[in-house]
């Protein structure tokens, strides 16, 4: 049985990553310092170390038990404090990263899956995005991203490490089976802060400019539920495995949503009135981002099978609905 190091494995995507791992009969360990990963996201039949990146004694007595791979998603991610707080995003995401690559190189693990983004590319210059996209990142969060991104590509030349960088586009959805059962504590993205409107959590929900150059006048974004996201990981392990080369993948659906035909579909789906207000543009928001995941089909055979509105609706709501009861 194959063994891997699921790192930020409690959190939002990192849980349901694990899952997947699980899921493909993987011995799974999730080493996480749950700041913003949660207890609720541990599965039974993965162990956890509570433990740190930014304490490199940590990781090496982690890795010291032996393992196939690593997946690292232990990151900051809110693009907009990051702009705000560059010296913490730098020592998490780039610090923190390089602790891992160390650890992973001393312990002799020579596979690792780094879970990157779309904010790499900055602004649009044409869509759909592809991975030749210029990449001028527009925060600093994806700046730190990129920054990993050469690292790996430095490591991979110079030490011989094989990596998977994947490019998330907008992560949404639960796991459908309702097996992830952490919710993310405050939200920053459209979609939870629309389920926990319809949940009475919040009074309403605020839409962030409807002057966009869009069909409907609202930013259009590509979203790719997580269990989608997190199937490519295991994929993406098992190529480099058999191939042994790096490769670095958009995930997205190809398939343009607006902030308008989310809110209103989620008013159908839920049966609730999600009061919205039209709030002025928030700064840093490209109106139109939409993948090219042309390379991940060619290279991986993946294809999303649950990223349509529906599905990320529905699951989301779910985790929602139990919330606003249990309370
Ligand atoms: N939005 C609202 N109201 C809200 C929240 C969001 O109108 O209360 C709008 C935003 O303006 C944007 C869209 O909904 O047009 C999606 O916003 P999110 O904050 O959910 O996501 P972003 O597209 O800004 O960013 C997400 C991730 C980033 C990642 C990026 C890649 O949060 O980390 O996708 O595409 F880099």
């Amino acid at each position: 049985m194959k063994k891997i190091l699921v790192i930020g494995g409690a959190g939002y995507i990192g849980s349901h990553v694990a899952r997947a791992f699980l899921d493909r009969g993987y011995d799974v360990t999730v080493f996480d310092n749950l700041q913003s990963g949660v207890r609720e996201n541990l599965f039974d039949d993965a162990k956890f170390i509570h433990g740190d990146i930014m304490r490199p004694e940590q990781l090496r007595s982690a890795m010291s038990s032996g393992f196939d791979g690593c997946v690292h998603l232990a990151a900051l991610k809110a693009a907009g404090q990051s702009m705000l707080k560059p010296g913490e995003y730098a020592q998490s995401n780039i610090s923190g990263t390089i602790n891992i690559l160390n650890q992973l190189l001393e312990a002799g693990i020579s596979t690792v899956i780094f879970s990157s983004s779309a904010a790499v590319y900055g602004s649009p210059r044409y869509l759909p995005i592809d991975e030749e996209h210029p990449k001028d990142p527009e925060n600093f969060y994806g700046f730190t991203k990129l920054e990993i991104e050469r690292l790996l590509d430095w490591y991979d030349r110079l030490k011989g490490l094989r990596y998977a960088a994947i490019r998330y586009f907008n992560a949404a959805g639960y796991d459908v089976r309702g097996r992830v059962r952490g919710v993310e504590l405050n939200p920053e993205n459209l979609l939870p802060i629309v389920m926990e409107t319809a949940a009475g959590i919040r009074p309403k929900l605020s839409i962030f400019g409807t002057d966009y150059p869009t069909r409907d006048g609202s930013c259009i974004r590509d979203y790719v539920h997580v269990t989608d996201l997190a199937e490519a990981h295991v994929t993406a392990f098992e190529h480099i495995l058999r191939n042994g080369g790096s490769l670095t993948v958009n995930l997205g659906s190809q398939n343009g949503v607006s902030v308008l035909e989310m809110v209103d579909r989620a008013r159908a789906l839920t049966g609730k009135p999600v009061p919205a207000d039209i709030a002025p543009r928030r700064p840093g928001d490209p109106a139109e981002l939409v993948a090219s995941s042309e390379k991940a089909k060619e290279l991986l055979g993946w294809e999303p099978k649950y990223s349509d509105v529906d599905t990320l609706i529905t699951s989301t709501w779910r985790m929602y609905e139990n919330r606003s009861a249990s309370r």
